[in-house]
């Protein structure tokens, strides 16, 4: 089926595809979100996915290091290691969009909202860097998150699992020490911005946890026994403590849970 423009699945692949970093934001805030919805429809992969920049340079991430944040240039490393974060996760909640068929009408709805969020997040922070006589693009970047995006690409249990309620859940246990050290090195606008992500941020793993509850439940599945073995099947990164169980609560973990994560270092 050629794709339509006035199906919401099809034309987020308009931002997806989009290389300018802040033209793929602001594609992505223009999506409109009550356009009509194809759930069942399969739809090719039309390559080129994410479209990217040719700026930031992608390394590994053992050879990106910090620098003391009391320079402006330590700081804007820091941020624009989020900035490159909030990037993918625009790109990681538009392409659950299209890939993933047969969901309910909740699920694209509530993925095009993230996008639209992490859009907003990119956007502060780049204005931020701007501001500070800096841009995306001017430091390396690492690709760890889109890494786990291709390897989950076939199978949504796995996306979900481990990209919101991994990765992103790592991202609340960060937060508040990011935002600690932006403060104490005198950014209070960053430490704001910080706050605004972290609320957000609680909305998107919440989405995630709803989700794969729901697929488990399709499934037949247990969520706490899968989530081990997708952590062991996919490789996925470490979780480290300590987490920030607060956050964690108003997005949906349960004390069973939090109480595996903790006795299994994961
Ligand atoms: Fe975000
Ligand atoms: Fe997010």
């Amino acid at each position: 089926m050629p794709p339509s423009p006035m199906d919401l699945r099809n034309a987020v692949l308009g931002p997806l595809l989009a290389q300018n970093a802040v033209q793929k934001a602001e594609l992505t805030l223009g999506l409109q979100a009550d356009l009509p919805l194809n759930c069942q429809a399969v739809i090719a992969d039309p390559g080129g996915i994410p479209g990217r920049p040719l700026q930031p340079v992608l390394v590994s991430h053992t050879s990106l290091k910090a620098k003391p944040l009391n320079t402006p240039e330590g700081r804007a490393l820091l941020l624009h290691a989020i900035a490159h974060i909030e990037l993918n996760a625009i790109d990681l909640a538009l392409d659950v969009v299209w890939r993933f068929d047969s969901m309910p009408e909740d699920f694209y709805r509530d993925w095009l909202r993230i996008a639209k969020e992490e859009a907003k997040h990119f956007l502060l922070i780049q204005k931020h860097l701007v501001s500070m006589g800096f841009d995306y693009g001017c430091f390396p970047a690492h690709n760890s998150l889109w890494d786990m995006a291709e390897r989950t690409k076939g199978d949504l249990l796995a996306r979900i699992g481990l990209v919101p309620r991994t990765m992103e859940a790592r991202g609340l246990d960060a937060s508040p020490g990011v935002k600690n050290k932006l403060i104490s090195a005198g950014d209070l606008a960053a430490g704001r911005i910080m706050d605004i992500i972290l609320e957000e941020e609680i909305g998107h793993v919440a989405a995630g946890n709803r989700w794969y509850r729901h697929v488990c439940k399709e499934r037949g599945l247990d969520p706490i026994a899968t989530y081990r073995e997708l952590i062991q099947q996919y490789d996925a990164p470490k979780l480290k403590s300590p987490y920030n169980l607060e956050a964690r609560r108003m997005a949906g973990f349960d004390d069973e849970e939090l109480q595996y994560l903790a006795a299994n270092g994961l």
